[in-house]
């Protein structure tokens, strides 16, 4: 069970509206007693913030807003002394443009060693004034920015996938390699158990770097557009090309030998954040000489569909099976709609990236309803479940945010036409009576939140029967006790085409069956069967409709 932190908005320890590192350490207790097994924290390294951390400037030091290296160091320790494992973030697919290499490679001549670092490339077209390929950012707009020389004549292009303030790094450069392993022994000689990697299918480009037909759409909702070639889609030239793979195998070697020997539950971990398709090019990242887990965007793109459910969640396992690695679960992260949002809008239309003032809005008791079904129909399943902070209080995404104060660059280089992830990083409520809900001592945050997160603060909830926070201390509590996350599963079909069923066994033959309801039809709890945890009220002995149960047989 992996919790994300988001920094930002976590917990401000000094009170200027941005969460920081002394904040998330003063409320590590929180976590433990939540019942989590690691923390993976978002970037919180030096960085100009262009893309809210994910531009790093200095991989081996924190950024002021976050704190010092003293208080990652004090963080790590308090998370140690609680149990807690602690997984750092690790953005090796781009350097910030304030990155010192990056400056230097401005200042040097092309074909210098310091441009050979990036992706720099003449320019097509008379005078080189057309980018050297048809790539679009992620984000929108070209990947492409062209760069003066420094004798101020326009010059080369460099290819970012991502911001302009994101230049992506020339991996075929053994010198990139190396600093990155530095990077790695940097973090391991501070303690850390291991890294969320993150565009881990990014790193090398195909050869020649062809013309890419589509926008880049890195995040699911844009691959869709493909109809239905999903394999062509994973192909495109900037990503899950098989030369990543030896990058990972260089890297599993290093923290392997952090392994504390005889004791394997403490092995430093790798997890791959690649939104590859299909499935079976997914867990090549997890073979055994590779990373440990990468995140199944599968399951969490699945529409509120039983068969659907059934099939990724089939498909997840077999795949996961494979190559030996467990699989993982999640519904929610910082770059997606919470599921209680997300779920409350209309069943198979496109998970939007953002939603605003003026956009459809989601049904929020229906969202409420099905998304703790969803995360009991989660927190069932054999492997590693991640849960992204403040989903345990059933937050939905501010779905009412002003434009104009979103951050995240998707906005602008859109065009407006997606509104971006801002709406899910919004601070956390922990007080619902104290200044901005107990996030930290100045209602001025770095983004507003919505009234709504004051009756949902974690003081609101905390042994409030029936709240979000408790029912998922206890998912969490009950899939520790009965070893859920090292079950073996087995599907029921006898409750129709509507019903998820399965049962859940351990290597003892113990185990629960759970029964997830998205017909319109309760479905009576079977006799004899005892009821550990239900998503919501059972209605006459009846499991109603979006409702999910664990049941123990007598
Ligand atoms: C990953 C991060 C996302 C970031 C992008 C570029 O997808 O999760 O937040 O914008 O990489 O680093
Ligand atoms: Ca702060």
């Amino acid at each position: 069970m992996i919790y994300q932190i988001y920094p930002r908005s976590w917990a401000d320890g000094n009170g200027d509206g941005i969460g920081d590192l002394p904040g998330i350490t003063a409320r590590l207790p929180y976590l433990a007693e939540l019942g989590i097994d690691a923390v993976w924290l978002s970037p919180f390294y030096v960085s100009p913030m262009c893309d809210a951390g994910y531009d790093v400037a200095d991989y081996r030091d924190i950024d002021p807003i976050f704190g010092t290296l003293a208080d990652a160091d004090a963080l790590i320790g308090q998370a140690h002394d609680l149990g807690l494992r602690v997984i750092v973030d690790l953005v090796p697919n781009h350097t910030s443009s304030e990155h010192e290499w990056f400056q230097a490679a401005l200042a040097a001549a092309p074909g210098s060693p310091e441009r050979g670092r990036y992706m720099f490339a003449e320019g097509k077209g008379p005078d080189g004034a057309e980018p050297p390929n048809n790539w679009q950012s992620v984000f929108g707009g070209s990947a492409w920015t062209r760069v003066q020389e420094s004798d101020g004549t326009p010059g080369q292009w460099y290819l970012h996938l991502f911001d302009p303030g994101q230049p992506d790094l020339n991996w075929e450069n053994p010198e990139v390699r190396e600093m990155f392993l530095d990077v790695l022994r940097f973090w391991l000689d501070r303690g850390v158990d291991g890294f969320r990697v993150d565009v881990a299918h990014g790193l090398v480009k195909a050869e020649g770097l062809p013309d890419w037909h589509e926008r880049t759409g890195m995040l699911g909702s844009h691959e869709e557009e493909h109809e239905g070639d999903a394999d062509q889609a994973a192909r495109a030239p900037m990503w899950d090309q098989d030369g990543v793979h030896e990058i990972y195998r260089e890297w599993r070697k290093v923290l392997d030998s952090y392994n504390p020997e005889g004791d394997p539950a403490r092995d430093r971990i790798l997890c791959a954040e690649a939104w590859v398709e299909p499935v079976e090019r997914a867990v090549a990242y997890t073979r055994p000489d590779e990373m440990h887990q990468a995140f199944n965007f599968g399951f969490l793109e699945s529409a509120w569909r039983a068969e659907d459910l059934r099939t990724v969640i089939t498909d997840s396992l077999d795949a996961a099976d494979m190559v030996g690695a467990p699989s993982t679960w999640v519904l929610s992260n910082h770059d997606v709609v919470r599921h209680t949002s997300r779920l409350g809008l209309e069943v198979g239309v496109q998970r939007p990236n953002g939603i605003g003032i003026g956009d459809v809005q989601p049904n929020a008791v229906l969202g409420a309803r099905r998304a703790r079904a969803a995360t009991a129909l989660m927190l069932a399943l054999p492997g590693s479940a991640y849960v992204y902070q403040g989903e345990e209080l059933g937050l939905p995404d501010h779905t009412a945010l002003p434009d104009e104060v979103r951050q995240d660059p998707t906005w602008e280089r859109s065009d407006h036409a997606e509104r971006g992830r801002d709406g899910c990083r919004v601070p956390i409520p922990w007080e619902a009576g104290d200044t901005a809900y107990g996030f930290g001592s100045t209602w001025d945050t770095w983004l507003p939140q919505p009234e709504v997160y004051g009756t949902l603060a974690v003081d609101r909830q905390v042994g409030v029967a029936g709240s979000s926070l408790e029912l998922y201390r206890t998912l969490l509590a009950t899939r520790r006790d009965l070893d859920l996350g090292v079950g073996e599963l087995a599907w029921d079909t006898s409750f129709g085409a509507d019903v998820v069923a399965f049962s859940i066994t351990d290597q003892d033959g113990e185990g629960i069956q759970v029964i997830a309801n998205l017909g319109d039809e309760p479905v009576p709890v079977p006799e004899g069967a005892q009821v550990l945890v239900s998503s919501g009220h059972l209605v006459g002995g009846a499991v109603p409709t979006d409702t999910t149960v664990w049941l123990r047989r007598t």
